[in-house]
């Protein structure tokens, strides 16, 4: 595999944090923040600045930059995540599934900022809501500026359209559209795929 050089535009901001990945002897990592406790497979491209927490990001990915991931979410192999997604604690996405630019996921289903504690509202803590979680199925696409409400199933090879609000599970194979996003249409492996996606047997 061909390494790419490092672009000096996209200097690390920690340099510890760098090393600390290298040591793993598995990544090509040209960031820096809070990037100290995340596994990383072989090939992945990491773009800085981003927010990356504790995660798990497979081999050959590219996750552009102004990403941030929160902790424990899983992310398979040669997936992309393009610039200003948003992906949430409580999210796995599975291979070759492509995250559009400014995606939003979210894992709790009634958000709020207090909760009533003995003296009056008080902010909430981990304890005060659940973590609705969220799964993107191999070779699913979302198309940019989509919002993913929490709980929902995104189908093996699914195609979500550009600013879509997904708000119930897509079955495996379809287009879905709009806000609230509906079923387009099926995907057509022939037309709608490009050779490498085409040759890739389903897992
Ligand atoms: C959904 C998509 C894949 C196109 O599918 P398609 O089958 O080729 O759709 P068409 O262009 O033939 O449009 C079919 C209908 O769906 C509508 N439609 C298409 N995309 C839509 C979208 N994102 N949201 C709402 N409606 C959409 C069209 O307006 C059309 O409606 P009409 O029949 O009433 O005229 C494409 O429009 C899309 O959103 N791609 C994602 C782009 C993107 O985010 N890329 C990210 C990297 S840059």
């Amino acid at each position: 595999m061909d390494i790419p050089k490092p672009n000096p535009f996209l200097r690390p901001k920690a340099p510890s944090a760098l090393r600390a990945l290298r040591s793993d002897g598995v990544s090509t990592v040209f960031s820096g923040i809070e990037h100290e406790s995340i596994t990383v497979g072989k090939g992945t491209i990491l773009f800085d600045p981003a927010n990356i927490y504790r995660c798990t990001i497979g081999r050959d990915c590219t996750i552009g930059p102004f990403v941030e991931i929160q902790a424990g979410v899983v992310i398979g192999d040669l997936v992309k995540v393009s610039s200003h997604a948003f992906i949430c604690s409580g999210v796995a996405i599975e291979n070759e599934v492509f995250i559009g630019h400014g995606v939003m996921f979210t894992n709790d289903n009634w958000p709020r900022a207090t909760c009533i504690g003995d003296h009056g509202p008080r902010p909430k803590g981990p304890e005060d809501w659940s973590l609705v979680e969220t799964l993107v199925r191999y070779g699913a696409s979302i198309g940019s500026g989509c919002t993913i409400l929490p709980g929902v199933t995104i189908g093996k090879n699914a195609m979500i359209g550009a600013g879509s609000v997904v708000t119930k599970d897509v079955p495996e194979g379809e287009v879905w559209v709009g806000n609230p996003a509906r079923f387009l249409r099926v995907v057509e492996i022939s037309e709608d795929f490009n050779v490498a996606a085409t040759v890739v047997p389903t897992p």
